[in-house]
């Protein structure tokens, strides 16, 4: 099969019709081949939780863990990210957790070495968009969280910088339904901070204030 143009990759036609329920969303995935992505990568990564969760957090991509286990934030940034949201009174377990782009993106700096995480582009980010706004219209969370500029990106626009509205309630509307997000910076990148402590409390004060607009 010829591929499609770069700039034509999309998941749209394997997006099965009408409103199914998320597991007939998560095993239509699981057959996406909208962009590169699923060459390379164990599996596809849907988005874990219920569909009447309250609150759902859009991360970037799965990261080598959540290729191998095939869900979304198993890993050191998933483990942080429950901390976080345990201690800013966000009960992880009831939240639909779930990524911008659902196939693991790497890169080896030799054959047969780790595998080193590489950021989305544009061009994935909005291949995958037709998975997340299957999601968004099946568990019509009250509140979005956004976890770092790529979720940013696909929700918000190109525009979107994460130090700019981290931490504030935004009102925008997403695919014609008015959405409420919280932006704040992801998980990984507390990992990755000089200070870490400071990061880590950062992220946990923006969750605050994802937890306020739950109460
Ligand atoms: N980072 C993400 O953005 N998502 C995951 O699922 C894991 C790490
Ligand atoms: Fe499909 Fe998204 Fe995977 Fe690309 S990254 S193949 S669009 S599920």
């Amino acid at each position: 099969m010829k591929s499609a143009p770069e700039d034509q990759y999309t998941a749209e036609p394997f997006v099965p019709a009408g409103a199914p329920d998320l597991d007939a969303l998560r095993r239509a995935a699981a057959g996406c081949r909208g962009c590169p992505l699923y060459r390379d990568a164990t599996q596809t990564v849907f988005g874990a939780g219920g569909a009447d969760a309250r609150v759902m957090l859009v991360g970037e991509q799965p990261g080598d863990r959540e290729d191998r286990e095939g869900r979304p934030f198993v890993g050191p940034a998933g483990k942080l990210l429950d901390r976080a949201l345990a201690e800013a009174g966000i009960d992880p377990g009831e939240a639909y957790v779930t990524n911008a782009v659902k196939h693991f993106l790497f890169t080896r700096a030799e054959p047969r070495k780790r595998r080193i995480h590489k950021a989305p582009s544009l061009r994935e980010t909005s291949a995958c968009g037709p998975w997340l706004a299957a999601e968004l219209a099946l568990v019509g969370p009250e509140l979005i969280v956004v976890l770092g500029a790529t979720a940013g990106k696909a929700l918000l626009g190109s525009s979107f910088r994460v130090g700019e509205v981290r931490g504030t309630v935004l009102e925008r509307e997403i695919h014609g339904h008015p959405e409420r997000l919280v932006p704040t910076v992801h998980p990984s990148s507390v990992l990755r901070a000089d200070d870490r402590e400071e990061a880590y409390a950062g992220l946990v004060a923006d969750l605050k204030v994802a937890a306020r607009v739950l109460a």
